[in-house]
């Protein structure tokens, strides 16, 4: 087992990241501090990993296991409702701990639960999806999402500490285990050359769920992205760049109404076209948009945005983005591979000409 730290003084957390982490040990139990828990997973991953997360807990007076439906599109207000009903009903106090066991979804939603529920309770990320594991579970982004657009609810609200359990990406689907390597591949790109290079080596193997090449992969992001966090928890400036390719994806999962393209497939389009503009400055040479396409058209990722997405629709959505600062988007692009810079000085008009495109 490899244990990193997010290192945010009084808030610092580790993440554990190994195999079969749960049986006999006490990494989960250590980090719960009262005698109640609710586990909230959602009807794919409880029925998996639920009774084994169970038997790791340690001395607890009260075990509530809150099961949510599974998918994007319960991502939702609603949802969360649901789950504030069950802590409510079944008596949870201040001192209880949520246990998000499941991908990003899931501990999005039991995260702001957590930095919500009666003004603020602890809670551990038990990420089970690669996506979650190398990006959500880290870093204290909880939310929902709203009709109007993605994320747009939500809380920073850091975990008390990030299980990692490689074991649990076995049953991942295919399809997941891609758009999780979408967001590894962010990381290269962002501000880790070698790792980037190492990625395109490697594809094979992490396709292949290679355990070596997996556990590699998952803690240089999750160093990666523990680094960024420590210099900037709230995003005052640079964890934006962990952004990458994100305006554009989360206009297209916004304008499907969430769960048709998965968030790592829309982040692939996004990442192509943040490199597309990336080039036309001149920051990046061409040969490098085509080796990304290539790599991620090998993963059987998407490269560009779906085409019934019109343009203006498409710069309707992204005027929306939480990086808007007064009526102006920010776009994180590359001023070289491993080199992310956010600029604000994209006009609508090229926005326009490289989406027509
Ligand atoms: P997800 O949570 O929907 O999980 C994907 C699918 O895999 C689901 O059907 C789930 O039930 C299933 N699943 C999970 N673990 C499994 C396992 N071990 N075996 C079999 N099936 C399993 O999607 P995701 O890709 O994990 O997360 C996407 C979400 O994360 C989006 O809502 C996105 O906005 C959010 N996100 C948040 C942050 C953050 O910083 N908070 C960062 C990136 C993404
Ligand atoms: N996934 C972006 C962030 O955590 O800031």
């Amino acid at each position: 087992m490899h244990t990193l730290y997010v290192e945010l003084e009084e808030r610092s957390y580790p993440i554990y990241i190994g195999r079969d982490l749960f049986a006999g040990s006490d990494l989960l139990s250590r980090h719960i501090h009262g005698r109640q828990v609710a586990i909230v997973s959602n009807e794919t991953v409880a029925p998996l990993y639920v009774q084994r997360i169970r038997d790791a807990l340690g001395e607890v007076d009260l075990v509530s296991e809150i099961v949510l439906p599974d998918g994007e599109q319960f991502k939702t207000m609603q949802t969360l409702q649901l789950l504030f009903d069950r802590l409510l009903q079944e008596g949870h106090n201040r001192g209880t701990t949520l246990v998000a066991a499941g991908g990003g979804v899931v501990g999005d939603i039991a995260g702001f639960a957590a930095a919500s529920y009666q003004r603020g309770v602890n809670f551990v990320q038990v990420p089970t999806t690669l996506l979650a594991q190398v990006d959500s579970s880290v870093g204290g982004k909880t939310g929902v999402n709203h009709p109007l657009g993605k994320n747009m609810i939500g809380a920073f609200h850091q975990p008390r500490c990030v299980l990692i359990d490689t074991d649990t990406l076995h049953t991942l689907p295919g399809r997941e285990l891609a758009a999780g390597l979408a967001e590894v591949i962010k990381y290269g790109l962002i501000g880790d050359e070698p790792f980037y290079r190492w990625l395109h080596e490697h594809m094979a193997k992490l396709l292949a769920r290679d355990q070596a090449a997996l556990a590699e992969a998952i803690e240089r992001s999750c160093a990666n992205k523990a680094a960024v966090v420590a210099s900037d928890e709230r995003e005052g400036g640079i964890r934006a760049i962990l952004n990458l390719g994100h305006t554009f994806g989360h206009a297209i999962e916004t304008a499907q109404g969430y769960g048709e393209w998965l968030h790592g497939e829309a982040v692939a389009a996004g990442m192509c076209l943040a490199l597309r503009l990336s080039a036309e400055r001149g920051w990046v040479p061409e040969v490098e948009v085509t080796a990304l396409r290539q790599l991620l058209q090998s993963m059987a990722l998407p490269t560009a945005p779906p085409p019934e997405l019109a343009a203006g629709k498409f710069l309707e959505l992204m005027a929306r983005d939480k990086k808007v600062v007064d009526g102006q988007l920010r776009l994180v692009l590359l001023r070289g591979i491993g080199e992310a810079v956010i600029v604000s000085d994209v006009s609508s008009a090229e926005l326009m000409q490289l989406l027509q495109n």
